[in-house]
Order: structure tokens, then C-alpha cells, then sequence
């Protein structure tokens, strides 16, 4: 969603609150998880917790409003405030879209664990992050160190159920020359975890409701080699406006033209608000009309902040339940995952990559290099990040030169890895052995630092 000006004053009110409170000192302290969620991966195109399909029930969380640099999961007595209402919605998932990588996320993310809430978490900042106006400048290694450091920070919780590599950096058919710059990102932070030896955490983007360039958007992101695409992608859809149905939302068009989709799919922002909410989508969202192509998704969004969308009030320290809460309880109540595994595709190949048209500006599959300055976080670690207020990467650091080529192998560990578990199925398209595709991978990784 689009800041809305009116956001600032309130939030800018909120934050001194927030930092000036003495829960958030109470953050830095370290506790133990009473309870641990079973890790989510993926198979084929679904989210599976252990032998269960997994459904993504969830809200967006960003009290204080999109314009607002803060760390809503540093706080650990609203995040219990408000884990408490998670619990009593029925979710099992929020979007978090901007946290603090220098803070200590110990004891919220075990409150959270303890409601049964999964995290999806936005890796970047206000000031790490691409810049769709300038995405060849922006894409360098200090912005890189930053959102590694991220990983780092929530790649160890259980209950970290995935990571966004970018938000809506396309939000028009001129902004799509973004696309290879969010794909370089999503593969780099792949390439992270495998390298650090983390559990698979799931990356993909969340792309902005452009109608235009939403779907060759997926198809780019799930095109080309292993190493290049996505595990999952997201999408914001406001076309639900209640009252309605599968067929007048045109939610139905969606689903047909999906159906191949071999990547995991789910709605990264819903619930449109023109209209009373009723959250009828609910029940078609987790209907078998829809599931063997959706995962579920998150209503946008859980605070009020100016723009009505909110299911609470914050009034300071305590939270008012508001119409629409009660309306997503209910919908929720009354619509159960289906039963088994939801009609979900085992396996599925790449996505053919999107033609260049008056709506696509992308040629070729070609993407950007890793910037050469970066490679070293992939054996070395990220170190410290910046937290929110570092210097910015924007205008820093060193750019890429060069093109990698899909299969180029940029990637090692997660190549690797992948072909022990989920991945299989794709090593096996692509016609390599792990273990070739490994050796490959060593010799690229060998030639190409003798050539820097
Ligand atoms: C990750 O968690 C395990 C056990 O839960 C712990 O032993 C280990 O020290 C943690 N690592 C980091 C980097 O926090
Ligand atoms: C297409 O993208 C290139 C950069 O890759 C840019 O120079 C060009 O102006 C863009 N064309 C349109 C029509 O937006
Ligand atoms: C899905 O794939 C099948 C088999 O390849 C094909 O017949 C069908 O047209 C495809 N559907 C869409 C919507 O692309």
C-alpha cells in the first residue's frame, strides 16, 4: 500500500512512545522458547509444516503505518499485547514489513511461537533497500550486507516461515526494468542461506496489484535455471470488494491462469475496504476452489492507521477491537483448511520467461552479478548490520559489473542442499546430479575468484 500523508504525524507520535518505552530494553534480554512450531518448507507448489499442508492465515502487522522506519517485534510488551489478538483471530501467520536487524527478537518471536504465529518477514528498510528509480545504483553490497544481516537475525527461529526479497519495487509497466534486480536479490539471498547452512527459509517477492504485469512478473520470477528462481510468490489483490463472489471478484480468471503455477501462491495483502468488510473471499480463498493453486494469504492489515483498513485500534498501551476484527473471527471460524492436501501440484517445471512487450520491459533472462564485494558474506557471514539507522545504501557501496548467466553458477551451497531435499525435483529437470552440479558449481566459484 501506498503511504497515505496523514500516516506521518500519527506514527511519528507513536514511535517516540516506542522508543522511549522500557519494553523495549527488555528486548535485548534472552529467553528461551516454551514452545517450538514445526519449520515450514516447501513442496512443489505448497507450504507444508511437517506431513501438513500449510495454509497462510494471516494479517499484516505494521502499526505506526507504512511511512514509518520502526520494529513493531522489538517490542516485546505490545508484541505479547498483540500475539494475544493474533490468537483470538484464528492466524497462524503475520507480515512484518520492516525490523530492526540490530535488535533482539529472542523473546517475541517465542511469544509469537506460543500463539501458534509464523513469521513473514520484508528483509528490507526504508533505507536498505532497491530504489526503483535508480535499481543498478541501489543494488550494491553495503545494501546487500543489510538484508543478510537480517537473515541471520531470524534464520535460526522456527517460526520464521519466509522471507520477501522486495515489496511492490514494480508498481507500473515503467518500473517493470526493475525485474532483473529483484530477481539478482532473491537468488543472492537464497545463495545465503544455502551457504550458511540455515534451513531452507522460503524467499520470494510480493508484487504490487498491477494487473498489467502481475503475471509475467510470476512467470519471470519461476523462469530459468534452479538457482535463479523463486521459492514462492506473492501478490497484493484488492479486487474483492464485498459484496461479491469467485466470479464477480474475478478471482476465478485468476485461478485458471495460474493453474500451472509451480511455485507456492498466496495473497500478500487483501481486503478491500470500500465497502463494509465482511471478509467473504475468506471462504473461497480457503475453498478447493482455490486451494490447489493459493495458499491462503494476509488481510491487510491489522492497526488502524489513518487509511481504514484497520481491525484494531492502539489507544497507547491497549488495543480496541474494531468492526472488521470481529468480521475476520467469523469468517475465519466458519472456514476450515480442506480436508487432506488441498489438491496441491507434487511437482511442476520453470515458468516459460515473459516476452518483452509494451507492459514488460525485460529481455532476455540475463541478471545482474552478485556485486564482487558481497561474495565474501556467503563464506564469511554478514556480521553486524545497520539496523534502522545506518548511513543507507543507496548511493554506497560497489554495483555490479557483468552479467551472471542463468546456471551461470552463482549459487553453491542452496544448489546442493536443494538436491537433498525439496529441490530434487528440480536438480533432476535441470539433467544434473547433485553431486556434478555441486562440482560444477566449485570449479565457477574457483575460476571466477581468480578472475577478480
Ligand atoms: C540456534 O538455536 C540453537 C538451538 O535452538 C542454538 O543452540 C544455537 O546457538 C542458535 N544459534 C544462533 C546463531 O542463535
Ligand atoms: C526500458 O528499460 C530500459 C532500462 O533497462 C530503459 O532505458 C528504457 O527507457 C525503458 N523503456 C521504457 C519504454 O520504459
Ligand atoms: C496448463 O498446462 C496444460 C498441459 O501442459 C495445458 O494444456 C494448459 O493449456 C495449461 N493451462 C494454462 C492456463 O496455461
Amino acid at each position: 500500500m501506498k503511504a497515505i500523508g496523514a500516516f506521518v504525524a500519527i506514527s511519528a507520535a507513536f514511535s517516540t512512545s516506542v522508543l522511549a518505552s522500557p519494553a523495549n530494553i527488555a528486548a535485548r534480554a534472552t529467553s528461551t522458547s516454551s514452545s517450538t512450531l514445526p519449520a515450514v518448507s516447501v513442496k512443489g507448489n505448497a507450504f507444508f509444516a511437517g506431513n501438513n499442508r500449510f495454509y497462510i492465515r494471516g494479517v499484516d502487522y505494521q502499526p505506526g503505518g507504512s511511512s514509518q522506519a520502526e520494529d513493531p517485534i522489538a517490542n516485546v510488551a505490545n508484541c505479547k499485547r498483540d500475539a494475544a489478538e493474533f490468537k483470538k483471530l484464528g492466524l497462524n501467520t503475520i507480515r512484518v514489513y520492516t525490523v530492526d536487524n540490530t535488535a533482539n527478537h529472542d523473546e517475541c518471536m517465542a511469544a509469537l511461537a506460543d500463539a501458534g504465529i509464523y513469521l513473514a518477514l520484508d528483509v528490507n528498510t526504508p533505507l536498505y533497500s532497491i530504489n526503483r528509480a535508480a535499481p543498478a545504483q541501489s543494488y550494491n553490497d553495503v545494501y546487500l550486507q543489510s538484508i543478510f544481516a537480517t537473515i541471520d537475525a531470524f534464520a535460526n527461529y522456527s517460526n520464521t516461515l519466509l522471507f520477501f526479497s522486495g515489496n511492490e519495487v514494480i508498481n507500473d509497466d515503467s518500473t517493470t526494468s526493475c525485474a532483473p534486480y529483484v530477481k539478482a536479490v532473491t537468488r543472492d539471498m537464497r545463495q545465503y542461506i544455502g551457504s550458511r547452512g540455515y534451513r531452507q527459509i522460503p524467499v520470494g517477492y510480493s508484487a504490487a496489484d498491477v494487473d498489467s504485469n502481475r503475471f509475467e512478473m510470476a512467470q519471470y520470477m519461476n523462469c530459468g535455471t534452479d538457482d535463479e528462481r523463486s521459492d514462492f510468490f506473492a501478490f497484493n489483490d484488492y479486487s474483492w470488494c464485498d459484496p461479491s463472489s469467485f466470479q464477480i471478484s474475478g478471482w476465478d480468471k485468476k485461478v485458471q491462469q495460474y493453474s500451472n503455477y509451480s511455485l507456492p501462491l498466496f495473497l500478500s495483502e487483501y481486503g478491500c475496504n470500500t465497502n463494509t468488510r465482511k471478509f467473504e473471499e475468506v471462504a473461497a480463498l480457503y475453498s478447493t476452489e482455490m486451494t490447489a493453486v493459493y495458499s491462503g494469504g494476509l488481510v491487510y492489515e491489522y492497526s488502524e492507521e489513518g487509511s481504514k483498513y484497520g481491525l484494531v485500534q492502539i489507544n497507547g498501551n491497549s488495543v480496541e477491537e474494531l468492526a472488521d476484527f470481529t468480521a475476520l473471527q467469523t469468517a475465519l471460524q466458519k472456514t476450515p483448511a480442506p480436508s487432506g492436501t488441498g489438491g496441491y501440484k507434487t511437482s511442476g517445471g520453470a515458468s516459460q520467461c515473459p516476452v518483452q512487450s509494451s507492459t514488460w520491459n525485460v529481455t532476455g533472462d540475463g541478471l545482474p552479478a552478485i556485486p564482487a564485494p558481497a561474495k565474501k558474506y556467503m563464506t564469511q557471514g554478514a556480521g553486524k548490520g545497520p539496523g534502522l539507522t545506518g548511513a543507507g545504501s543507496q548511493n554506497a557501496g560497489t554495483t555490479s559489473t557483468g552479467t551472471a548467466s542463468a546456471g551461470s553458477g552463482q549459487i553453491s551451497a542452496t544448489s546442493t542442499a536443494k538436491a537433498s531435499g525439496v529441490g530434487s525435483l528440480r536438480a533432476s529437470e535441470l539433467g544434473f546430479a547433485p553431486f556434478i552440479c555441486g562440482f560444477v558449481v566449485l570449479v565457477a566459484t574457483l575460476f571466477g575468484a581468480t578472475l577478480l
